[in-house]
């Protein structure tokens, strides 16, 4: 499948990687680039070989938010009946298996929302994240009031939603927003081995460590420990607890085969 606002690579077979690519516009995200990204992520998240996924962007920008000049002159009734902004960007809450957001340059609204929505966010240090929805006379719209936070809590999700101000990659960390901050030049390097890292475990423990750790953000603290608590005893089931713990008391590799 060819594309025109993203590229697609795999690394090792293991790891399905996307790429922001509309470097002129900052990588704004447009509708054909929602599309786009969507697909890929469905078709990586079926393919057997895959374990996990990056999305990533270039040096100057992971994605500047939103497409400003589609967005212009939309009206309330292109918007919410029509749903021209935000129609694709549920997809990649549908995806199973790990995301990973590897983030340098400007996350802006938008973009900031997207990398909010994968799994975690790895930051090169000239990453700089912020929603100035407020500075265009809106709000984020994907999720930002709401993810941003439960990340950074709400003094910071405050202050960056209402000034529409920039944190960078220092605060970002400081605050929770990123997992990791790294060299700009060993962005690609560190977030791949992560992604070959988690390829290594059994795939089915992962997706269930991926859904468990979600559903913390949705209900109660009870009804989260219950869910993790059917899945923890789920995995017993799985060929590849038998194998992760012999090959810890047997002292050698584990050879998991995701089943
Ligand atoms: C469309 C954008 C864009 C955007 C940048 N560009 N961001 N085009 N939509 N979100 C374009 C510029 O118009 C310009 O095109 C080119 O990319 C380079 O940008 P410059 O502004 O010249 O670069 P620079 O001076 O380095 O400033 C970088 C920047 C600035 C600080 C990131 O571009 C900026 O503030 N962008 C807008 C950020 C923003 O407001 N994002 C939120 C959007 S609303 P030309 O043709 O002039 O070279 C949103 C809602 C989400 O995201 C809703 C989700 C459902």
């Amino acid at each position: 499948m060819s594309y025109e606002f993203i590229t697609i690579h795999t690394e090792a077979d293991k790891v399905g990687v996307i790429t922001l690519n509309r470097p002129k516009q900052l990588n704004a995200l447009n509708a054909g680039l929602m599309v786009e990204l969507g697909q890929a992520l469905k078709d990586f998240d079926a393919n057997e070989a895959i374990g996990c996924m990056v999305i990533t962007g270039s040096e100057k920008a992971f994605a500047a938010g939103a497409d400003i000049g589609a967005m212009a002159t939309y009206s309330f009734a292109d918007v919410y009946k029509n749903d021209y902004i935000t129609r694709d960007w549920e997809t990649i809450r549908s995806i199973r298996k790990p995301v990973i957001a590897a983030v340098s340059g400007f996350a802006l609204g938008g973009g900031c929302e997207l990398a909010m929505m994968c799994d975690f966010i790895i930051a090169a240090d000239n990453a700089k994240f912020g929603q100035p929805e407020i500075k265009l006379g809106i709000i984020p719209g994907a999720g930002g009031t709401q993810r941003l936070p439960r990340a950074v809590g709400k003094s910071k999700a405050m202050d960056l939603a209402l000034t529409g101000r920039m944190m960078d990659a220092t605060e970002a960390e400081r605050a929770g927003l990123v997992s990791r901050v790294v060299p700009l030049d060993k962005l690609m390097e560190e977030t791949l081995g992560a992604a070959l890292m988690i390829c290594g475990y059994s795939q089915i423990a992962a997706m269930a460590a991926k859904e468990s750790v979600n559903r913390a953000f949705e209900g109660t603290l009870a009804d989260g420990v219950m869910f993790e608590r059917r899945l923890f005893h789920a995995l017993f089931a799985t060929a590849d607890q038998k194998e992760g713990m012999d090959a810890f008391v047997n002292k050698r590799p584990a050879d998991f085969k995701h089943q």
